[in-house]
């Protein structure tokens, strides 16, 4: 029997989702920002059975496009929410409900005037760092060396992390867009942070 459609549809879009009633089994929550087309969420879901999934994007079609994968993969631990990024995390999640956070290829809005609606900012880390659960990691990857400066120093500052190697994807686990920044032979820089335990 295939999955149901994985889209989430809250009742109430001010308060905490309850994360915990969205999967059929309880497991650490892992929550793909961004997840555009969806190839890193499910293959990573497929390999991680024991571990739930969100993947939050605000275009519907992608999410559309990942709905029937989840369903001819007959994944259980995938949800997906039709959001903004930054109030997903802020308002949505609740404290200390995230194991890890992928934020592979955020827009970098490379012009200088429109860097401020780039999605690190001081506020989004306090909101990664509220939600992560101690000892829970973000993992980021951008091909735009400017955006890699920017988000490493904002994280290194941060002092409720500390870094860790960098997660590097498996073939499988590459998404698509990494594919695409590689077949034109960009530089990909990667970081990894973990909060504090305790
Ligand atoms: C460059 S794509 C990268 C997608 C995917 N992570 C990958 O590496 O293939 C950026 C994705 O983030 C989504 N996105 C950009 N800004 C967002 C925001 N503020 N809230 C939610 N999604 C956003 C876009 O719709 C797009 O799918």
């Amino acid at each position: 029997m295939s999955a149901p459609a994985t889209i989430i549809n809250p009742k109430n879009w001010l308060d905490p989702l309850p994360v915990g009633e969205l999967f059929p089994n309880p497991a650490p929550l892992e929550v793909d920002v961004g997840c555009g087309k969806g190839r890193f969420l499910i293959a990573r879901a497929k390999s991680h059975p024991k571990s739930n999934f969100l993947g939050i994007d605000r275009l519907l079609t992608r999410l559309r496009k990942i709905d029937k994968k989840i369903a001819r993969a007959d994944l259980s631990n995938v949800r997906l929410l039709r959001l903004e990024a930054d109030y997903s995390v802020h308002f949505l999640l609740p404290p200390e409900s995230v194991s890890v956070f992928y934020v592979f290829f955020p827009d970098p809005w490379p012009k200088r005037r429109h860097h401020r609606r780039r999605l690190f900012q001081d506020s989004f880390l306090e909101a990664i760092e509220e939600t992560l659960v101690p000892e829970g990691r973000i993992h980021i990857a951008t091909d735009h060396l400017n955006y890699y400066e920017q988000v490493h120093e904002l994280m290194t500052r941060a002092s409720a992390f500390n870094e860790i190697p960098p997660f590097v994807p498996t073939e499988e686990e590459q998404t698509d867009f990494e594919l695409i920044f590689l077949g034109q032979g960009s530089e990909i820089g990667r970081c990894s942070f973990q909060k504090h335990s305790r």
